[in-house]
């Protein structure tokens, strides 16, 4: 699944650089002849069906001093004849969405019999509609241009008739069908392809259609789930000259020698990344010579050999063998020295053998600029050749390594670089002095090392934006020189060992937005957040450390804090009037706060995880809870003083997945809307968050399992549990409460419940831990809880059960005790034999000891085996069924760090498309 993720990521990025593209440009300069009157008129015509918000056309129109169409916005004329021949009225969406163009395309163009070249791309004349077939008469066209204009269904089969296109693009529109293309196979005159994301599944015979296309110089095909090549396969003819090929995330299953290398003369920039390309690349990959990028990433099952091959692509600038296993190049780094043009060379999760010392592997003549080799165990030996590439390095990643000792004083010499990531190493000592060198430095990241010693100095007047230090022993205060980097956008400092006073260090960080220094050992009050920290805060985390006093009443400054982590402090006092708003999570477990919930919180309908558990809060549980926070996934309540019944409208919350009332003073009732919860009624896959601003965050829960608290922080999507033990709830149980058959837990322990256990309980096909000791529960067990065949925790002791214990494994498994303080209840595992039950039976054979342990097996691996995103918020949070191994995890945070900048998501990306990449 985490190839997927990261497929996903890729699809974006590709995405986010196919958009990147420039802006419309294009008023005619020298015409010196009128336009047509028709031709105008036909633009008029045209410019009436388009929704122009922005006056992009404001120089159309019919007014004298717009007399000649011929140098109105986007138009050329043949300077001798006066016709209208191109038309190009492209947006970038990225750039800047406010100018995008929407409406249709008015078929008066067709007036326009001239018309060379039109491109419409970036903005929305599709509105999901078709391709309006009318394109298809523009014969004298020779560019077209629709990507990105939200046009869906089939490419209509007269494209066909487009015979002088040169250059055709309909990538990125709504889930376009190509169908066979055998239409294209017509486009004779054809340079440039590019059909990105269009659906090419049954085009089943594409690479013969391609090979109909002689000068075809460009073809990108990515995302099109072409279906594979059938070996014996030699799809591409060598009389094609094809310079760029790019079939990126498409399945492809064959082994990569077969049909590639009748090309080898002319390809200059090879992606076919994020495939299932396999086997072994053979040394005829080497012939290539004209290759200047090449990009098999994320081809899992590829073999790179010994990469001989590689030494012949002398031409090479651009290299990605991301997760290619390369396990056999013993001399990986020799062969990279025969690459002397080598800028951006990325061999990640490859299993790279160690340079073996005393290596000098890279000579100093190559002139790298990128370089990432994170995961691949690499051991402490490499720094004696990084240093050789110092002046040129930009971009270094050896996260994910083995890298142990001191980080050598030799980085200060990188003068250029920009990024640095050391994460996930065994690093020792401090941060190097000489780091204060580094002042091109943006995103500095060793989490997860064992670095020790205080915070240098190193950072004053830099142009740092992203810190990560998390995850170390770094001790002492944090120094007041962090507060002069005025760039820092994100400062990561969370589990170190680092104490003092916050107030001082961070002042002046007017731009942060990401702040975590939780799991350290800061005290003194929080009031700098108030006096020092940017409006621009979306993020902060401040949990797990000695920080104490009030909150201060500042919050509104934050318009877009979605994020809130104050938990495991010892703060106190009441919540102030001033939190709310954007707020998606808000966590305050275990601290002293005490008074009512702040009805501002009611306005913070984005809310999807509150934990306010273990301190002192009163009041009833209000109405607006269900009633404004609908998307409340999480809602933990725990061991406060709450009083009061719960209020019907609490179903309203048909996002929860976590209720946790328990160790209360509630009273009444329980609701009879349970079946209003859809989240535990229904297993409805993904969820998909798609919200606005691009920060990561991982929530956590405490939760009461196996009668033990435990922090959950992985994967809450797993999570469905229902926990209002401890109050003072009576009646019966509701029915409703059978729906619920997503639920993993049910607690309803130690109320003053009556009546019998529900017949339907063995609806609740996943629940895995059931406790209902301690209420007033009589009639016999239901024979239905022996259906239960995941119930691993029981407890039913201590009500006024009766009868016979239902026969199954699973209920006679259980130690005696969980039915124990039922007087009347008998049989198998309890001791005292039901009526006409005569013959002895030998207690339970199963030890229960190792029963024990299955179960303490089973439920780490319920609680741990999924390093998901965990439950996060921002960006696309995606999680789910989505498992992330650490370092596809640690890739995922780079992903984030690189594209900060860029990306603003748009609705361009559908929600659906999103999920179906997803759960592909
Ligand atoms: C007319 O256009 C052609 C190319 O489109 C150009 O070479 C020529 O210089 C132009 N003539 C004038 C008078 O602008
Ligand atoms: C985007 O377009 C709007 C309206 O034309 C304009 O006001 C704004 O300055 C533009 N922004 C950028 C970044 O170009
Ligand atoms: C355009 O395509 C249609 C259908 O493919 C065909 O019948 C027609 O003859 C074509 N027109 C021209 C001008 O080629
Ligand atoms: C692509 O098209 C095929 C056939 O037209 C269809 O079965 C398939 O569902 C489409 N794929 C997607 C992801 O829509
Ligand atoms: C900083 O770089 C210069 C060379 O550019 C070098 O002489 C100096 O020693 C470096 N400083 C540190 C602290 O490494
Ligand atoms: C912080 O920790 C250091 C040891 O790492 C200790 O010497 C110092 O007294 C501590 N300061 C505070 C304020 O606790
Ligand atoms: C339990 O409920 C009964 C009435 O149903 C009431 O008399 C009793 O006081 C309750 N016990 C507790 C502990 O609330």
């Amino acid at each position: 699944m985490g190839e997927k993720c990261i497929q996903l990521l890729h699809f974006l990025v590709v995405l986010l650089v196919f958009y990147g593209n420039t802006t419309a440009v294009g008023v005619s300069s020298e015409a010196k002849i009128r336009c047509m009157d028709r031709e105008k008129q036909a633009l008029l015509q045209f410019k009436e069906d388009v929704v122009d918000h922005y006056g992009v056309l404001s120089s159309w129109g019919s007014e004298e001093d717009k007399r000649d169409c011929c140098k109105w916005r986007g138009i050329r004329c043949n300077n001798r004849t006066g016709h209208v021949t191109k038309i190009d009225l492209r947006t970038s969406s990225f750039n800047n969405g406010s100018q995008r163009l929407t409406g249709m395309i008015n078929p008066s163009l067709l007036e326009l019999r001239h018309l060379k070249y039109l491109n419409l791309g970036g903005n929305d004349f599709g509105g999901g509609n078709q391709i309006p077939v009318f394109i298809a008469s523009f014969s004298r066209l020779q560019y077209l241009n629709l990507w990105s204009n939200s046009f869906h269904g089939p490419i209509p089969h007269q494209f066909g008739n487009l015979s002088n296109l040169r250059y055709l693009d309909l990538s990125f529109n709504l889930e376009l069908d190509g169908g066979n293309i055998e239409w294209l196979s017509h486009l004779s005159l054809l340079r440039y392809l590019r059909l990105s994301d269009v659906n090419l599944s049954q085009a089943t015979n594409w690479a013969e259609t391609i090979n109909s296309l002689p000068l075809l110089k460009n073809l990108q095909l990515p995302l099109c789930q072409l279906p594979n090549f059938v070996p014996p396969a030699h799809p591409f003819n060598s009389s094609l000259s094809l310079e760029v090929l790019n079939l990126f995330d498409n399945d492809l299953s064959s082994s990569i020698d077969s049909w590639l290398f009748n090309l080898s003369n002319s390809l200059v920039d090879v992606d076919l990344s994020f495939n299932q390309l396999k086997g072994l690349i053979p040394d005829s990959f080497g012939n290539m010579i004209s290759l200047v990028n090449l990009d098999l990433s994320w081809n899992r099952k590829l073999d790179g050999g010994n990469i001989e091959w590689l030494s012949h692509l002398s031409l090479l600038r651009h290299l990605d063998l991301s997760g290619v296993n390369l396990s056999q190049a013993t001399n990986w780094a020799k062969t990279i020295d025969c690459l002397p043009l080598l800028k951006n060379l990325q061999l990640p999760f490859c299993q790279l053998p160690n340079v073996v010392p005393p290596a000098h592997p890279f000579n100093s003549s190559l002139s790298l600029e990128v370089l990432h080799l994170s995961g691949n165990d690499l051991s402490s030996s490499i720094y004696s050749w990084l240093f050789n590439l110092s002046n040129t390095l930009v971009d270094v990643d050896l996260s994910s390594n083995q890298l142990k000792g001191l980080i050598p004083d030799s980085f200060g010499n990188m003068i250029s670089l920009m990024n640095l990531d050391l994460s996930l190493n065994q690093l020792e000592g401090g941060i190097p002095k000489s780091f204060s060198n580094l002042t091109h430095l943006k995103t500095l990241s060793i989490r997860y090392n064992s670095l020790t010693e205080e915070l240098p100095e190193f950072l004053e007047g830099n142009s740092l934006q992203v810190l990560n230090l998390e995850g170390n022993k770094l001790s002492g205060a944090i120094p007041e020189s962090i507060g002069q980097c005025s760039s820092l956008i994100r400062l990561f400092l969370g589990n170190n060992s680092l104490n003092g006073t916050v107030t001082k260090s961070i002042g002046r960080l007017s731009k942060l937005e990401h702040l975590d220094i939780s799991q350290n050992m800061f005290s003194g009050s929080i009031s700098f957040i108030c006096t020092s920290v940017g409006v621009q805060l979306r993020y902060l985390d401040l949990s797990n450390n000695q920080l104490s006093g009030r909150l201060p009443d500042c919050w509104d400054r934050f318009e877009n804090l979605s994020a809130v982590n104050l938990a495991n402090n010892n703060l106190s006092g009441k919540l102030p009037n001033s939190m709310g708003s954007n707020l998606q999570a808000l966590q305050l477990r275990n601290n002293s706060f005490h008074g009512e919930l702040p009805p501002s919180l009611k306005n913070c309908e984005k809310m999807i995880l509150i934990d306010l558990g273990w301190n002192r809060f009163t009041g009833k549980i209000q109405e607006w809870i269900g009633m404004h926070l609908t998307s409340l996934v999480v809602l933990s309540l725990r061991s406060n003083k709450f009083h009061g019944g719960i209020p019907e409208t609490i179903c309203h919350l048909n996002q929860i997945q976590v209720l946790d009332f328990s160790q209360n003073d509630l009273l009444g009732e329980l609701p009879k809307c349970f079946n209003n919860f859809s989240s535990l009624v229904k297993n409805d896959g993904i969820h998909l968050f798609f919200l606005k601003p691009l920060y990561f965050y991982e929530g956590n829960a405490l939760l009461q399992w196996k009668g033990q608290e435990r922090e959950y922080t992985k994967n809450l999507q797993q999570l469905k549990i229902i926990d209002l033990s401890s109050n003072k709830f009576c009646g019966k149980i509701p029915k409703q409460v059978a729906t619920l058959v997503e639920l993993v837990s049910l607690n309803l322990s130690r109320n003053n419940l009556t009546g019998q256990i529900i017949q339907e309980i063995g609806q609740l096909k996943m629940l895995e831990s059931l406790d209902l000791s301690g209420n007033r529960l009589s009639s016999e067990i239901p024979i239905s809880l022996a259906l239960l065949t995941y119930l691993s925790v029981l407890d039913l002791s201590n009500n006024n059960l009766s009868g016979k214990i239902p026969l199954g494994t699973q209920l006679q498994g259980f130690n005696a005790s969980v039915y124990s303080g039922n007087p009347h209840l008998c049989g198998l595992p309890l001791p005292n034999k039901c009526p006409g039950e005569e013959v002895v039976v030998k207690p339970h054979g199963k030890d229960t000891r190792s029963r024990e342990e299955e179960e303490d097996r089973f439920i780490t691996a319920w609680f741990y085996i999924s390093m998901g995103l965990g439950f996060a918020v921002g960006f696309v949070v995606v999680f789910g069924t989505i498992l992330f191994s650490s370092s596809l995890r640690h890739a995922y945070f780079q992903f984030l760090d690189r594209i900060h900048n860029l990306l603003y998501v748009t609705t361009a990306l559908n929600i659906t498309r999103l999920q179906r990449r997803l759960g592909r």
